[in-house]
C-alpha cells in the first residue's frame, strides 16, 4: 500500500529511520523459521504452515498460539537464529535502534532452561552487532499469567547479567483480571538492581492498570497503555512526567481486537492531550505486520504530515532507555537521514514532472 499522490506521507513515512521500543522477540520469529525449527526438534505443530494458527479473536486466544509457536524454540542455536534474523528483518524496516522482549516463561514451560534460552540470544545479539546496522538491547518480560514468585526469580535472573545485554523488565501476556500489584517484589528487585521497568497495561485490561503500574511498580514506561485515555487526570499526570507508551496500533486491531481500524485509535488523543506516544510492532513475525506499516497507517488514519512522522521517529530516541551518549548519537544521525530522504523525494517528484 503506497501513499497516493495526493498524500505521499504514509509512503514516506515508512522509509524514515527508526526506534522500536515494544517488538517480541518469539513474536518476530519468521513462520518459515518455525516450521523448520519444529521439524529439526521433531515438535509436531498442528499445521503446516504456522500462518494457519495465527488466527486469533483477542489476547488470550492469541497467547495460546504463541504458546505452540515457543514450543519450536528448543536449543540455544534455536535462540540465537530467530534473534539474529528478528534484528536482520528490523533492518529491512530501517530500525536503527530496538529494546526488544523476551518472554523466556514460554520455552521454560517445555522444560528448555533459561540459561539456554539467555546463552542463544546473547550469541544472536553479538552477531547481530557484528554483522547489521542495528543495536538492540533485551527487556526480559515476565509472565503476568504465571506466579509472582516465578517473576521475582526471572528478575533476579535479569540482575545478573550485563545491563547493556538486558536494560530493563517488563510483564506481558495476560490482563484479564490480573492484579498487577502482585508483582511488586519483583519490581522491587528490579529497581534495586538498577534494571529499568515497564508493563504491558492497558491493552485487554482497564486504566486501573496502568495507574498500578506507575504508582505501585514505579515502572518508567507502560506498552500500548491504550485505555489512558479512559482517565484524563491520569492522562495529564502520565504527559506532565514524559512517561512514554510504546503504542502499537495494528497490534491491537489485529491482536486485542479492541479497534477495527488505526483510525479509532487514541492515538492521535493522546498525543494531542501531551502524552509521549511511540510508533512500534508488537509480534510482527505473527501479524504478518511490521513496525513501516505501523508508521504508515498512523500517517494515513490521523492524516500526519512529515514533520509529525518525524517527530514521532525523534519520540522513540526520547523513549529508550540508551545511554545519553548514544541517544545524542541517534538523534544527528536521524536528522541527517531525514534530509537526504526529503532530498530524495523531492528528486523523484521532479523527475516525473
Ligand atoms: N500483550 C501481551 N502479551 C504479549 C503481547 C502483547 O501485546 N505480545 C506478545 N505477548
Ligand atoms: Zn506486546
Amino acid at each position: 500500500m503506497l501513499g497516493s499522490m495526493s498524500d505521499p506521507v504514509p509512503a514516506l513515512a515508512r522509509s524514515l529511520p527508526k526506534v522500536e521500543l515494544h517488538c517480541h522477540l518469539e513474536g518476530s520469529a519468521r513462520p518459515a523459521t518455525i516450521v523448520e525449527l519444529a521439524k529439526k526438534n521433531g515438535v509436531a505443530l498442528p499445521v503446516d504452515d504456522p500462518t494457519e494458527l495465527f488466527h486469533f479473536d483477542d489476547l488470550n486466544s492469541f497467547l495460546a498460539v504463541y504458546g505452540i509457536i515457543c514450543q519450536s524454540l528448543v536449543t540455544a542455536d534455536d535462540f540465537r537464529r530467530i534473534t539474529y534474523e528478528a534484528l536482520e528483518d528490523a533492518v529491512a524496516d530501517r530500525v536503527r535502534y530496538r529494546e526488544m522482549f523476551f518472554s523466556p516463561s514460554f520455552a521454560m514451560a517445555y522444560g528448555v532452561a533459561l540459561e539456554t534460552v539467555w546463552d542463544g540470544i546473547r550469541a544472536g545479539l553479538a552477531e547481530a552487532h557484528a554483522d547489521l546496522d542495528v543495536r538492540c538491547r533485551m527487556v526480559l518480560d515476565v509472565d503476568k499469567g504465571g506466579a509472582p514468585s516465578a517473576a521475582t526469580d526471572l528478575v533476579a535472573f535479569a540482575a545478573q547479567q550485563d545491563r547493556d545485554l538486558i536494560v530493563g523488565i517488563g510483564g506481558d501476556s495476560t490482563e484479564r483480571g490480573v492484579d498487577h500489584s502482585t508483582f511488586l517484589p519483583a519490581y522491587e528487585l528490579a529497581a534495586r538492581q538498577g534494571l529499568r521497568r515497564t508493563m504491558h497495561a492497558g491493552e485487554d485490561g482497564p486504566a486501573e492498570n496502568i495507574a498500578i503500574s506507575l504508582d505501585v511498580l514505579g515502572c518508567e514506561r507502560i506498552d500500548h497503555g491504550v485505555r489512558l485515555i479512559d482517565d484524563p487526570e491520569l492522562m495529564a499526570r502520565v504527559a506532565e512526567a514524559r512517561i512514554p507508551l510504546t503504542v502499537c496500533p495494528l497490534s491491537n486491531v489485529l491482536i486485542a481486537r479492541m479497534i477495527d481500524d488505526v483510525a479509532e485509535h487514541p492515538f492521535a488523543r493522546q498525543r494531542e492531550a501531551g502524552v509521549l506516544v511511540t510508533v512500534n510492532s508488537d509480534d510482527p513475525g505473527m501479524t504478518g505486520t511490521t513496525i513501516s506499516d505501523d508508521y504508515e497507517h498512523v500517517a494515513r488514519a490521523f492524516s500526519y504530515d512529515l514533520d509529525t512522522m518525524e517527530q514521532l521517529a525523534l519520540d522513540g530516541i526520547e523513549a529508550c532507555w540508551a545511554p545519553d551518549d548514544e541517544k545524542a548519537a541517534l538523534r544527528t544521525r536521524f536528522l541527517a537521514e531525514f534530509d537526504a530522504g526529503r532530498a530524495d523525494a523531492d528528486m523523484a517528484v521532479r523527475g516525473m514532472s
